[in-house]
């Protein structure tokens, strides 16, 4: 059986992103046949579609890294009950054009840390709709994850019942995915 593929997509662009370490701590609880890959979208220029008739080198990387993948995890920060625009450029660049948009059929898991007390419940919830309207297959399931201190320890989740928490959704991610990716 081929590996299944999971990209990452951690949608901050700041050095000491909170939802970065949660990423790095999520990849920590997924079994290691299964083959994960962080995708860079801080790099991508703002989307215009005068761009689209000779798309940058660095926006066929990133559409070109989706692609190859099965299933997606977005680890992401909620800005003003929404999401940043760092991951709304990047998702606005995989979805065009139609017939090549990468997020088409891909199953999805989300989930998110901030500081506050709904750890990104309402951002997660706008990025649930946009989506699905591309196509993904967005899996149930609620992991809003407010933000402490010692949550992440070492690049792992330190926290133990948040630890058992994380585990059940991303073991019930990776079942979903692997059963949807079997031929
Ligand atoms: C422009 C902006 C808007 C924000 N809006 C929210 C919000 O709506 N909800 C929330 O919980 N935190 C909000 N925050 C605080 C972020 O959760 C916090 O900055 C967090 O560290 C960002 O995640 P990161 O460290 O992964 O970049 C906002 C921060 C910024 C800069």
């Amino acid at each position: 059986m081929t590996k299944l593929k999971v990209a990452v997509i951690v949608g901050s662009n700041r050095k000491e992103s909170i939802n970065r370490k949660l990423a790095e701590g999520l990849v920590d609880l997924i079994p290691d046949s299964i083959e994960t890959s962080f995708v860079q979208i801080d790099d991508l220029p703002m989307y215009n579609m005068d761009l689209e008739a000779n798309r940058p080198d660095v926006v066929n990387r990133f559409t070109r890294e989706v692609a190859a993948t099965d299933a997606v995890l977005f680890v992401t920060p909620e800005f003003n009950r929404s999401i940043p625009a760092v991951l709304k450029n990047a998702i606005d660049w995989g979805s065009k054009p139609v017939d090549k948009n990468v997020w088409n059929g891909k199953v999805v898991a989300l989930t998110g840390t901030s500081p506050g007390a709904i750890g990104t419940a309402v951002g997660q919830q706008h990025l649930r709709q946009i989506l699905g309207i591309l196509g993904s297959l967005v899996i149930g399931g609620e992991a809003y994850i407010t933000f402490k201190p010692d949550l992440i320890e070492d690049g792992k989740i330190a926290n133990e019942s948040t630890k058992a928490f994380l585990q059940a959704h991303i073991d019930k991610f990776i079942a979903i995915a692997q059963k949807l990716n079997t031929p």
